[in-house]
C-alpha cells in the first residue's frame, strides 16, 4: 500500500497540526510505502517571500522529522524537489473542466476571506491531484476540508484513463480524519495560524507559556466545578478542558476530569491556572524531545539537506514509471 500526505509550508507548526495530521502520518509510515512532502509549490500562493519561504519549508521538514517521521521508512520530501510534478501538473490540466475549480470549496472560501483570485490560487487543485497521481498512491489521510479535493482527483483521473487508457491513473482513495476531534485553539475556535490562537509546536518557552496562560477561561471560582465544554455555534466554551483532554492519555485524563468536576478545591490546586500549568507541563513532556530535535536539526542544514535529498530520489523513483507511461500515452 501506498500512503501520500503533504502538509503546506505555509507558517509555523502547531499543536492543532500534529494532533489532526502529523501524528497519523507517523503511525502509518509503518503500514506500506510512505510518501510525505512539504508543499512548498502550494504554499508560494500565501508566502511571498522568497527567504521566508525557503525558511519555511526547512522548518516543516525538521518538525516532521523531529515529531516522529522517519527518513529512513518514508520519502520525507520536498514537493519542488520533484520536477516531474510540475509536467504532470501541466498535463492533467489539459483535461480538467473549468467549472470544477470554480466549484471548488476552498478557491471559494479562500476568496471570501480576502485572498487574490489568482491562477495559482484557482488550479491549486490540480497541482494537488497531480502530487497524489504522480506517484501511484493508494490511500491519502487528509483533513476533512480536503474531502472534494480528493474526489476532484478521482473525477479527473478517471476522465484522463477514460480518454488515453484505463489504468493510467491509479484512483486513490482518501481517509479523513473524521474521527480525530478537530483541536481548538486558545479562543475555543478551531486552531488555526489563520486565526493568530495557536499553541507552537516549536514556539520559545516563553512564547508557548504566554499562549498556554492565554488560552480562554470562564470566571468560575476556584473553588467550584468547572463548567463542561460544549460546542456552540463551531466554537469549544472550555478549550482549556479539550487541550487538557488531548494532550494527555485518557489514564491521565482522568485524574485531571476528576479534578475538574470537583468543588471545594484549593485555589493554587483547582483554579484555571493550575490546570493551565498542567496543559504546559504536559505540552512539554510530550514535545520536549522533539523541540531538541527540531533545534538540532535546524543547526545543522547540511543533514536536513541530506535527509531531504534521500526523500527527493526515493520519490523521483516512484514518479518515474507513471510520468514516463502518461508522457507515451499523450504523445510526448
Ligand atoms: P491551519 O488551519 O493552521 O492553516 P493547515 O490548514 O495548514 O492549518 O493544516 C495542516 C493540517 O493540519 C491539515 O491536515 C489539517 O487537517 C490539520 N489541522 C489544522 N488545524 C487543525 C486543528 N485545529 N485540529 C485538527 N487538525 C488540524
Ligand atoms: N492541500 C493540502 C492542505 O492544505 C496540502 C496538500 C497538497 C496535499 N498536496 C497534497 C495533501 C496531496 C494530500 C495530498 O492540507
Amino acid at each position: 500500500m501506498r500512503i501520500l500526505s503533504g502538509v503546506q509550508s505555509s507558517g509555523k507548526l502547531h499543536i492543532g497540526n500534529y494532533y489532526g495530521a502529523i501524528r497519523e502520518f507517523v503511525r502509518m509510515q509503518a503500514d506500506g510505502e510512505a510518501l510525505y512532502f512539504i508543499a512548498n509549490l502550494h504554499a508560494l500562493n500565501s508566502v511571498r517571500d522568497g527567504k521566508l519561504a525557503r525558511e519555511l519549508t526547512l522548518e516543516t521538514a525538521a518538525a516532521f522529522i523531529a515529531l516522529g517521521i522517519d527518513p529512513a521508512k518514508a520519502a520525507l520530501f520536498r514537493q519542488s524537489d520533484v520536477p516531474e510534478i510540475s509536467e504532470l501538473n501541466w498535463i492533467l490540466g489539459t483535461v480538467v473542466p473549468k467549472a470544477d475549480l470554480e466549484n471548488a470549496h476552498s478557491y471559494k472560501d479562500k476568496i471570501a476571506q480576502g485572498a487574490a483570485p489568482d491562477f495559482g490560487l484557482f488550479a491549486y487543485p490540480v497541482l494537488m491531484a497531480s502530487d497524489i497521481l504522480l506517484y501511484d498512491s493508494d490511500v491519502v489521510p487528509v483533513g476533512k476540508d480536503q474531502k472534494q479535493h480528493l474526489e476532484l482527483t478521482r473525477d479527473w483521473a478517471g476522465k484522463f484513463n477514460r480518454t488515453y487508457g484505463e489504468g493510467m491513473f491509479k484512483i486513490p482513495k482518501e481517509r479523513t480524519r473524521d474521527e480525530t476531534a478537530t483541536v481548538p485553539g486558545r479562543d475555543g475556535r478551531k486552531m488555526s495560524k489563520s486565526y493568530a490562537n495557536t499553541i507552537d509546536l516549536f514556539g520559545t518557552d516563553g512564547e508557548v507559556k504566554k499562549q498556554i496562560m492565554s488560552v480562554k477561561t470562564d470566571s468560575t471560582l476556584p473553588d467550584a466545578p468547572k463548567p463542561l465544554s460544549e460546542m456552540v455555534s463551531n466554537q469549544s466554551t472550555q478549550p482549556l478542558y479539550d487541550l487538557l483532554k488531548v494532550t494527555f492519555t485518557p489514564e491521565e485524563f482522568a485524574a485531571i476530569d476528576a479534578k475538574w468536576k470537583a468543588s471545594g478545591g484549593a485555589p493554587e490546586t483547582h483554579g484555571y491556572g493550575a490546570f493551565k500549568k498542567t496543559l504546559l507541563d504536559g505540552f512539554h513532556t510530550t514535545f520536549d524531545p522533539a523541540r531538541k530535535r527540531y533545534a538540532e536539526l535546524m543547526n545543522d542544514r547540511g543533514e536536513l539537506e541530506r535527509l531531504l535529498k534521500i526523500g527527493a530520489d526515493k520519490a523521483r523513483n516512484y514518479a518515474a514509471p507513471v510520468i514516463a507511461r502518461v508522457r507515451s500515452a499523450v504523445g510526448l
